[in-house]
């Protein structure tokens, strides 16, 4: 496992909202060489990427005819504004194609969207095959309490996010003493059943006991599903009683 560390202040990503990604995976084994009608077809595609996730949050279509058919989902964290999930996916469309010139498999990961396409039709599959982690490089100081609050959290929010009319979203929050509260959100594609959807979150949260062990606050961003914990408010509607922040996260990138 090759591991990729780099330092990444929080306030800069949420400073800056015409934002960097996440992070981004163009599959090199999935070069489109001189085929134009691919890159024509990833176009349109995300023209219509676009238009139609800016009012539903979700799409997963397909442009063209074989052998160039391309397929793309494109979702936003459930919680977001239609404006702000819009303003992501323009940038994710915008970028994807800037930072993934040549593939025909390719996935952009924000923290409000995530959005994807491939030549080979992906729709409906768990993927958990490459991965985006942070941690906050601070440690809670009491695992033992810590800990079980979180997987309980996590238990509760899992059950939800499998709930068809919850689309795959789950999200809540724990008072662990009068001035920390634990917050947490997870979110499947809404492509997956919720068995699929249950797997997916399992494996995300399978990262816990060593990558995220006792820290602060942790993410994890599959293709398939999204999960996150910390000890201050990040999804929306913020809780307006809580002021606390982030500090600094360390980014890991693998494999
Ligand atoms: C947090 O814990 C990890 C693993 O137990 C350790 O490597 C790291 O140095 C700790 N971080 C701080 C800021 O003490
Ligand atoms: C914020 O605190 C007030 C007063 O204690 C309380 O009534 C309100 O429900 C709290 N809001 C949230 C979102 O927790």
């Amino acid at each position: 496992m090759n591991l990729l560390y780099s330092l990444l202040p929080l306030l800069f990503l949420c400073i800056c909202r015409a934002v960097d990604p996440l992070g981004q995976f163009c599959n090199e084994d999935t070069n489109i060489g001189s085929n134009s009608k691919i890159s024509a077809n990833i176009d349109n595609l995300l023209a219509e990427v676009v238009t139609k996730a800016a009012s539903t949050a979700y799409i997963a279509t397909s442009y063209g005819n074989d052998p160039d058919e391309v397929y793309g989902l494109a979702q936003c964290r459930g919680d977001v504004s239609s404006k702000d999930c819009s303003s992501c996916i323009q940038d994710a469309a915008k970028q994807i194609r800037e930072r993934c010139p040549n593939q025909a498999d390719a996935r952009i990961w924000y923290d409000f969207c995530f959005l994807r396409y491939n030549k080979v039709n992906f729709i409906g599959e768990v993927d958990t095959s490459l991965g985006i982690l942070y941690r906050n490089v601070d440690n809670v100081t009491d695992p033992e309490n810590f800990n079980p609050q979180l997987g309980a959290l996590m238990d509760k929010i899992r059950s939800e996010a499998v709930m068809p009319e919850n689309e795959g979203l789950g999200k809540g929050k724990t008072k662990l003493s009068p001035f920390v509260t634990l917050y947490a959100l997870v979110q499947c594609t809404r492509d997956l059943s919720q068995i699929d959807c249950a797997q997916c979150l399992a494996i995300a949260v399978g990262n816990f006991p060593n990558f995220c062990i006792n820290s602060k606050g942790c993410r994890v961003l599959y293709s398939s599903c999204y999960v996150r914990y910390e000890l201050y408010p990040f999804f929306f509607p913020l809780d307006p009683n809580d002021t606390s922040s982030a500090t600094t996260e360390v980014m890991v990138l693998y494999p």
